[in-house]
């Protein structure tokens, strides 16, 4: 406890990330571990959702954005997949008013034309119930990928190219961004990857240009407040030059 308090008193007065994004990695392995089967890892990994939820919305994060299921964890045994859309589903149905009382927004960004309707229509139902709030902005990404992503942008810029309501000059890096998925929410700072590998597996791809990278051998159900608030602190740390000298950024924060 003390060292939790010790740390978020650290993080006062000092650069918090305004969006931060976390591959939830390890469950898998968290299970085998404990001699479980898969599963009990991505039950156990619901209550480090909260956690870290929790954290962000006290340290002032504006952006929460999470890596629930990737467009290539389809290929996962099946009844893998099944029991994480129960989990979802029971996540949607049973925190939702949680995450509401608490004023954060919940979306859900990825191809969702994959999932079941019913899957389908309690997202819109969360999604709806909690538009008008103005806290933490809540993020789940399911069936995401990063190069999906870039690529529906890139179709909707087209499609309006096509349509004669933009030209061809329009196309830049901001018309673009405006197109995926995130756009939004503030510029992605922070981007975590629990489990102890060094990939982005596909994630925010466009998004992570210049976000700061984290990475922590800590398996996705073992992380919670205390290991989130260490990331917040080492982001704390780092000096983000985007292109510049050392120099001309320090001059600049002055
Ligand atoms: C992350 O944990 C959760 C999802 C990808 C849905 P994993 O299930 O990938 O766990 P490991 O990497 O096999 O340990
Ligand atoms: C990334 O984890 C996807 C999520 C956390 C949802 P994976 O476990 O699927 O990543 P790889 O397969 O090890 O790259
Ligand atoms: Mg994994």
């Amino acid at each position: 406890m003390e060292n939790t308090e010790a740390l978020i008193g650290q993080s006062e007065n000092k650069n918090i990330p305004q969006h931060v994004a976390i591959i939830m990695d390890g469950n898998g392995r968290w299970a085998q571990l404990q001699g479980k089967g898969r599963v009990a890892g991505h039950k156990a990994g619901v209550e480090s959702v909260r956690q870290v939820v929790a954290t962000a919305r006290k340290s002032n994060v504006k952006a929460l954005t999470l890596f629930a299921f990737s467009s290539e964890n389809w290929q996962r045994p099946a009844k893998e997949v099944s029991v994480l859309m129960d989990l979802f589903m029971y996540v949607l149905t049973k925190e939702v008013k949680r995450l509401h009382k608490h004023n954060i927004r919940f979306q859900v960004v990825g191809d969702l034309s994959r999932f079941s309707e019913k899957l389908q229509k309690n997202i819109t139902k969360s999604e709806q119930l909690t538009a008008g709030n103005t806290g933490l902005v809540l993020s789940i990404a399911a069936n995401y990928g990063g190069r999906w992503d870039i690529v529906q942008a890139a179709k909707k810029l087209a499609s309006s190219v096509k349509q004669g309501t933009m030209s061809l000059d329009d196309i830049n890096e901001e018309t673009l961004n405006g197109e995926t998925c995130l756009a939004n929410l503030p510029t992605l700072d922070l981007l975590i990857r629990t489990g102890g590998d060094y990939r982005i597996s596909n994630f925010l791809l466009w998004q992570a240009a210049y976000a700061e990278l984290y990475f922590t051998d800590t398996l996705w159900p073992d992380f919670n407040e205390v290991e989130f608030l260490k990331a917040l602190n080492c982001f704390d740390h780092r000096e983000r030059r985007f292109g510049k000298t050392g120099e001309q950024a320090r001059n600049e924060k002055t």
